[in-house]
């Protein structure tokens, strides 16, 4: 396994997942799309060769990176392109049952490929179809966000949501191929950059002390998109993960520890209606929110107080902005029920993932209620204070 220091800074890198219906190759890199019949990138030629492939994918990263991955898979048979709407509005089982019925229409077989090209919520949603259609096909992802590059694309979650339920529909389908081109972040908008780093913070927080002096070290080359260090960072990213995922292939256990600032997170996303704030943002609120409780729970209050630190230098939107953008005020009650129909929750209760020393996570069902209750609130109230510029 290679460590942080061991991600030569700029080189591409290639990892694997070996999960029970083979291997995932996963490829990170700049400028691997352009770099498309060379090495590497030979085999997922052959993968292509001959058959229909389906590109799914939507208008953004179509215009951005489309060319570059129609030309890596010239030697299919034809690319048949399934775009799909930008963002959460791709994840419903509408959209996902039109995409079966023109991949049918266009003469899907088994052995036809798939291949997503886009961000967390293309890649969940391309995946999930990949995974149904006709009992399960090959495919390919091709992130073009930091969140989907350094989580949403590997691991083989795939899935859609249903009402007041993120994720809530869907299926383990690993990919044959993730490509991680870092030159597709070039054209993200910052926020949306900003957003994909809590998604290593989370990671490195929990698993990796050296990935997260890194992300402390390099924060402004990495919002200024240096791929010199964003290629470090989404390999050793990439890496945490895999090991988690490698042993605890479908969330038993050990792999609910990639859901640290989730809970919350996930519950906030839901009460907004996904508007108004991205999901790494709602990510960085619950890590907020998850330090309070590991804190109640012996957390050394310096790491508390460093992992703080490096939130609020990322600076997610303000909450109490956000409520009043869209009108909508977060109440705990209702924060606490959505996090009881969130697809985490356990018939035995909410389970909470919580640093519990630097470097390590521990999974905390049975919380007390009111603690976590108490706890929210004052969350609330100090996250409200502090946007208005009182002491938080
Ligand atoms: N995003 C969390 C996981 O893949 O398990």
């Amino acid at each position: 396994m290679e460590g942080t220091q061991d991600f030569v800074r700029g080189a591409p890198h290639r990892l694997t997942l070996e999960h029970p219906r083979g291997v995932s190759d996963i490829l990170v890199g700049p400028g691997l799309l352009a770099s498309a019949g060379g090495g590497a990138l030979a085999e997922v030629g052959s993968w292509c060769r001959g058959r229909v492939v389906f590109l799914v994918t939507s208008e953004v990263p179509d215009r951005h990176c489309g060319a570059a991955a129609r030309k890596l898979l010239e030697l299919a048979a034809r690319v048949e392109t399934i775009e799909v709407p930008d963002g959460e509005a791709a994840k419903t089982v509408v959209c996902a049952a039109s995409v079966w019925q023109r991949m049918l229409d266009l003469g899907g077989k088994r052995d036809s490929r798939l291949v997503t090209l886009g961000g967390g919520a293309v890649g969940d949603l391309g995946g999930f179809a990949a995974a149904c259609f006709l009992r399960g096909i090959d495919y390919m992802q091709i992130p073009t966000t930091l969140l989907a590059q350094v989580d949403a694309s590997v691991g083989g979650k795939t899935g859609v949501d249903l009402a007041g339920g993120k994720n809530t529909v869907g299926a383990f389908h690993h990919p044959r191929f993730v490509l991680a081109d870092i030159g597709c972040l070039g054209s993200l908008p910052a926020a949306e950059l900003r957003a994909g780093l809590f998604e290593v913070v989370k990671m490195a927080a929990l698993l990796d002390l050296d990935l997260l002096a890194l992300v402390e070290e390099s924060l402004d080359r990495l919002l200024a998109v240096d791929a010199e260090v964003l290629t470090p960072v989404v390999a050793a990213s990439i890496q945490a993960k895999l090991d988690v995922v490698e042993a605890d292939l479908e969330e038993g256990d050990r792999r609910r520890l990639l859901n640290f600032g989730h809970t919350l997170g996930h519950a906030i996303e839901s009460e907004f209606g996904y508007r108004g704030l991205r999901h790494g943002d709602a990510v960085g609120h619950g890590m907020r929110f998850a330090l309070r409780l590991a804190r109640r729970r012996g957390l050394d209050p310096e790491f508390a107080a460093r992992l703080l630190r490096l939130i609020d230098r990322l600076g997610p939107p303000a909450l109490e902005d956000v409520e009043q953008e869209l009108d909508v005020r977060l109440d705990a009650d209702r924060l606490i029920e959505a996090m009881g129909r969130d697809k985490k929750a356990r018939e035995s209760g909410l389970v909470w993932i919580l640093p519990a020393a630097p470097g390590r996570g521990e999974i905390v069902p049975g919380l007390d209620p009111a603690l976590v209750r108490s706890e929210l609130e004052a969350f609330l109230d100090t996250s409200r204070a502090a946007a208005d510029g009182g002491s938080p």
